[in-house]
């Protein structure tokens, strides 16, 4: 009777443990595999030399030798682990970046971050222009009183420029009449009347802030968008200071090639009005489909302050004087970044968001 070919199978098996407890990296554990469990190990060999034996004989060993391969395999396995667990643990020793109370340890994959929307980020822009100039920046409600929206600013009940700024009422069964806001120019009003109760003019600041009206959105209009108001108060301002802001402004944030011009205009709280167009920033001026072939394309509105609009605040007409003007923030980035419908600024499509990064 020829010897069992499993008789050394202890030893054999007891040198492989040993030889796996050796094994120190990782890569001595990859290189080592194929001759401890692989194709060019002992335990393939016996396998093979398991096909001489009487089918009895084949299954009782064919069990001890799988028995035998399940523990080596595992006790590789657990190595494995060990051995990736100890080489993580050194490699964030290494790694260990030591900022005094603050210990970083790990290095996280990296996470998309997100970004301002182009409307809030033009709005920064804006600010950092205006500030630039000598301008603070300042807020103001935006659900407004009837007085401070349209009274105030000498849009009296019934009068036919409400038709302008036709908005939502809010009901809050109070008498007073309570809307959102349709412009940024109620704030002017707050402006004024903390300066008068502060008795802190001059004035030089511009207001951003989100408006609403009641317009159906298409590609130049959207219900609710965002406007910058500019205000200054002070003593001796002309038209002249009013044309050399916007003059000044169009030119930092459109770029040299930009012009302003001022068109007669009207609005209730300034006189005289000028819309604020500039050129065209498509076409460049030469005349396009987007300027309807003039050149310019229309901004906002300016003007000086209606002696109207001074009595409701209280301010001296005779000492004071000042100039507003006011703009589609939206409107604005539609114009610089050249976006064709301005409902994409709102769909949440962030293939059109990550643009603007
Ligand atoms: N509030 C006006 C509008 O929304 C714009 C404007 C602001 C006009 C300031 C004159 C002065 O149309």
């Amino acid at each position: 009777m020829t010897p069992s070919p499993l008789a050394e199978l202890d030893s054999q098996k007891a040198a492989l443990l040993r030889s796996i407890a050796a094994l120190s990296t990782l890569d001595a554990l990859r290189e080592s595999e194929p001759t401890i469990t692989g194709k060019r190990s002992i335990l393939s060999s016996l396998q093979k030399s398991l096909g001489s034996l009487e089918p009895e004989a084949r299954r009782d060993a064919g069990a001890q030798l799988q028995e035998a391969r399940r523990e080596v395999e595992d006790a590789l396995l657990r190595r494995r682990e060990e051995l990736a667990h100890a080489q993580r643990a050194e490699s964030l020793g290494a790694d260990r970046l030591d900022l005094g109370d603050v210990v970083v340890s790990a290095v996280r994959v990296p996470v998309s971050m997100g970004h301002p929307n182009l409307v809030a980020s033009t709005q920064r822009e804006l600010e950092d222009v205006f500030v630039g100039m000598g301008f603070t920046v300042a807020d103001g409600p935006e659900v407004e009183s009837d007085w401070y929206n349209f009274e105030a600013l000498n849009i009296p009940p019934a009068h036919p420029a409400r038709g302008l700024w036709d908005t939502f009422y809010v009901d809050l069964g109070e008498p007073e009449t309570v809307v959102l806001r349709t412009h940024t120019s109620p704030t002017q009003i707050h402006l004024m009347e903390t300066a008068v109760a502060n008795n802190s003019l001059p004035i030089h600041s511009v207001m951003p802030g989100r408006c609403h009206r009641r317009d159906t959105p298409d590609s130049s209009h959207l219900p609710t968008f965002h406007q910058i108001e500019g205000l200054v108060v002070d003593r001796g301002i002309t038209f002249a200071d009013l044309a050399g802001v916007i003059e000044t402004f169009t030119k930092s944030y459109f770029g040299a090639d930009i012009a302003a011009r001022l068109r007669p205009g009207y609005f209730p709280f300034t006189e005289p009005s000028a819309e604020f167009e500039i050129t065209c920033t498509i076409c460049r001026g030469e005349g396009c489909r987007t300027c309807s072939q003039t050149g310019w394309l229309e901004l906002g509105g300016s003007g000086m302050l209606d002696p109207a609009v001074f009595d409701a605040v209280g301010i001296d007409g005779n000492e004071w004087s000042g100039f507003a003007f006011g703009f589609g923030i939206d409107r604005c980035a539609q114009m610089r970044y050249q976006v064709g419908d301005m409902r994409a600024l709102i769909e949440n499509d962030t293939r059109f968001l990550r643009q603007f990064s």
